[in-house]
Order: structure tokens, then C-alpha cells, then sequence
């Protein structure tokens, strides 16, 4: 296992009226975000205000620093926040100040077509779809790296979390193990099957974790990083393949007797995705997670010329407080534990360390923790 850095952070009690400005991450341009001193949120109608105790980086993140997926200068960022309640704007009921919160990535308005629909993640903000609609913090809202976050219809995002639990056991199924979950669950995974699943960085290990939760008979985790595939056993895979070593789809053909019956796609390349259509049986799923760039080809031998009876199917990170409530349950009750995905713990002021450490991948960092 790689080694774990904690970090102290001197006790800061910044907490209160009174006091108006707060620290938080700051994306200033490619390459340059800062920990500066900002002014502190206020809840308006249908809005709360938390205190955010835990938080952490996401690879997306990663792609807003290097200026791959552009949000305007000034933006505070990150999307996974655990907090506590510290103001309720009017129009928020059943909560009281000083309660911990889980919020999703996605906060969906629980009001729009497509909220209603069911496709929250596409939310319309009380109208029809907006694809990736439901995606505001740290995109086109203030974020979470901060001492305090401003949460939009709060009512609908605010998930409590039981006493029994830490942070630490809960931050993660913000984004990485929804998203990672919702894998094999828009895969339809079904007791019995053979699930694959392309790349076990932190979304792939949570899918790797939410096959073996839907019932998978047979999980197989790909990647190319020793510590990641020891980590996908651990998160449920009965077997790993190394594509650096071996023929990917040769070998899940050997393995499930002709093609798998799911596979899940959580990188987001060419490569990953066409290995995951190969890999199939006839009639598959091939359940998408990746955020892909360019343009994806789609080898006619692949998928049967079109005539394969093939689903592919793709998922944004589900959000929303029924989300995250089913999640919380999940690790209530013992049927997943995220914990060992927080590999290294630092305070918000050295947010830019975690940075550093998290792109470049060093120390066999999987999730950092941020403490503000
Ligand atoms: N759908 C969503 O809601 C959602 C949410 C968050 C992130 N994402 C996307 O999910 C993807 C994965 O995110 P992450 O943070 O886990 O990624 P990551 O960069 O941390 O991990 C990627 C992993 O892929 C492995 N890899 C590289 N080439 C490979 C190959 N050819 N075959 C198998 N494995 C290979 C690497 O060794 C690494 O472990 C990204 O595209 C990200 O943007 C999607
Ligand atoms: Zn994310
Ligand atoms: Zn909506």
C-alpha cells in the first residue's frame, strides 16, 4: 500500500455571524488557482449555507486547472462536499443549523422536466433538459474547496448523515462512487453476470465496487497500475488484466466463455472504448462513464455491423438527497467501504500540494482528502 501523509491543520474557528470572508480554492487561469480570502456565501430563498468539513479533488478538477474544460476566472471550484448546516434561507424545511450534510455533485432542482423525468443530472433549472444541467458547483457556481459553500434548492440537495458515520466513510459517494455505481447500474447488471470494467482509476474501482454490489458472479478489472489493480481486488474484482501485458479482449473471451455480458467504459479513450465493445457477447451492455474528446469511432466488426443487438448506454453522476441517502445507507450498512480510496489528507491552505500530488499521480495517491 502506498503511504499515507496527514497533515494537521491548526484549528481555525472561523464559524459564526459576524464573520464575512472565508478561505477557498480560486481558479484563476490555466495552471493558476489560488487559496485566497473571498467573501463568505448567504443564503437566499430556497438556499443553505454549510460549513464544509471534508472535501475533495476530482479528476475533473484536474482538467479545469489545465484549462481542458473551461470555467470562468474567479470561480471557486470542486464538487464533493461534506459540511455542516450553518444558515437556512427561507423555503428550507426539516433542517436545523449545526446538522451534517452530505451534498452530491449533482444538484439537481427537483423541479424541471427533466428532474421530474427522472434524468436528474440533465436538469433544466425549472425548465426543460440542459444536458450536464445539473452539474453547478465548481462549474458554473462556486464550489466546495472552501470554508463555506452556498448550496442551490437546498431542499432537494441536503442529505443528513447518521452520527455513526465519518466524513471520511461519506465524501466519496458524492461523485466518484455514484458515478462508479451508476455504471453497473445503467449497465444493468444482473446476479450472474460477467462484468468488465476499462480502467480502475477512482471511478473504475467504484465501478469495479458497484458490479459486486448488483450481484456480478464474475468482475474484471483493466488497467496498468500495479497499486490500482491490487486496489480493484480489494473493491470486488475476482480477477485483473494488465493491458500492458496481455490481449484484453482475447482474455475476457477466454475468461467468460465468449464475451462478457457488461462492460464498463471509465476513461474515456478510443482504445478503452472499443476494447469494451470487442469484449462483449452478443446482445451486451457497454455502459459508458468516460468523458471522451474528438471523435469515437466505431469499428463495424466491433458491434456485429450494427446487427449485434448491443446497448450502449451513457451516465452522468446521479445526485440529488434521495441519492445520496440510498448511498449513506449503503456504507451504513456495511455493503461498501470507500475509505481506503483516501490515500492522503491535506488542510485547504496546501490545497495546491493535493493538487500536484493528485495529477501527477505520484505516491500511489487514489482520493485526497481536504480539510478545511
Ligand atoms: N460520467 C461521469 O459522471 C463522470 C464523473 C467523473 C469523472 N468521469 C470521467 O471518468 C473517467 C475516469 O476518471 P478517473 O478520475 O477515475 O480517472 P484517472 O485518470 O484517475 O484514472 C484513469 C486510469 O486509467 C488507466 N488506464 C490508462 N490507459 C488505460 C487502458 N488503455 N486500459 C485500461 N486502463 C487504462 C490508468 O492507469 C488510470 O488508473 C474520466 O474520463 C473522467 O473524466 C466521468
Ligand atoms: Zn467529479
Ligand atoms: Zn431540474
Amino acid at each position: 500500500m502506498s503511504p499515507t501523509m496527514t497533515e494537521t491543520l491548526e484549528a481555525r474557528p472561523r464559524t459564526g455571524l459576524g464573520f464575512k470572508t472565508m478561505r477557498a480554492t480560486v481558479f484563476h487561469g490555466v495552471d493558476d488557482i489560488r487559496v485566497e480570502e473571498v467573501p463568505r456565501p448567504a443564503a437566499g430563498y430556497g438556499e443553505a449555507v454549510i460549513r464544509v468539513t471534508l472535501t475533495t479533488i476530482c479528476g475533473t478538477d484536474v482538467h479545469i486547472l489545465r484549462g481542458e474544460y473551461p470555467v470562468r476566472p474567479g470561480l471557486i471550484i470542486g464538487h464533493e462536499p461534506v459540511g455542516v448546516i450553518e444558515e437556512l434561507g427561507p423555503g428550507v424545511t426539516g433542517y436545523e443549523i449545526g446538522e451534517r450534510v452530505l451534498v452530491g455533485a449533482i444538484t439537481p432542482c427537483g423541479q424541471c422536466l427533466a428532474c421530474l423525468s427522472g434524468h436528474l443530472s440533465q436538469c433544466g433549472h425549472g425548465g426543460g433538459y440542459e444536458a450536464l444541467g445539473g452539474w453547478c458547483f465548481g462549474n458554473t457556481i462556486n464550489g466546495a474547496q472552501a470554508e463555506y459553500l452556498l448550496v442551490p434548492n437546498a431542499q432537494a440537495n441536503m442529505a443528513k448523515i447518521p452520527d455513526e458515520l465519518t466524513d471520511e466513510q461519506v465524501v466519496l459517494l458524492a461523485d466518484i462512487a455514484s458515478t462508479g455505481f451508476s455504471g453497473a447500474e445503467s449497465g444493468e447488471v444482473r446476479i450472474g453476470d460477467s462484468v468488465v470494467v476499462f480502467a480502475q482509476g477512482p471511478i473504475g474501482l467504484c465501478a469495479t465496487a458497484g458490479a459486486k454490489l448488483m450481484g456480478a458472479a464474475l468482475v474484471i478489472g483493466v488497467d496498468g497500475d500495479d497499486a490500482r489493480l491490487a486496489m480493484s481486488k480489494k473493491m470486488g474484482a475476482n480477477v485483473t488484466l494488465d493491458y500492458r501485458k496481455v490481449d484484453v479482449v482475447e482474455e475476457i473471451r477466454k475468461l467468460t466463455g465468449g464475451g462478457a455480458d457488461v462492460s464498463i467504459e471509465a476513461l474515456g479513450t478510443q482504445q478503452t472504448f472499443e476494447n469494451a465493445l470487442r469484449c462483449l457477447r452478443p446482445g451486451g451492455t457497454l455502459s459508458s462513464l468516460g468523458v471522451y474528446s474528438g471523435k469515437l469511432q466505431m469499428p463495424y466488426d466491433a458491434f456485429a455491423a450494427g446487427l449485434g443487438d448491443h446497448r450502449i448506454i451513457t451516465t452522468l453522476c446521479p445526485g440529488g438527497k434521495e441519492r445520496m441517502r440510498r448511498l449513506i445507507e449503503t456504507v451504513r450498512h456495511g455493503r461498501v467501504d470507500l475509505t481506503p480510496l483516501l490515500t492522503h489528507t491535506f488542510p485547504l491552505d496546501r490545497i495546491t500540494d493535493a493538487y500536484d500530488l493528485f495529477s501527477q499521480r505520484r505516491d500511489g495517491v487514489l482520493k485526497v482528502a481536504i480539510r478545511p
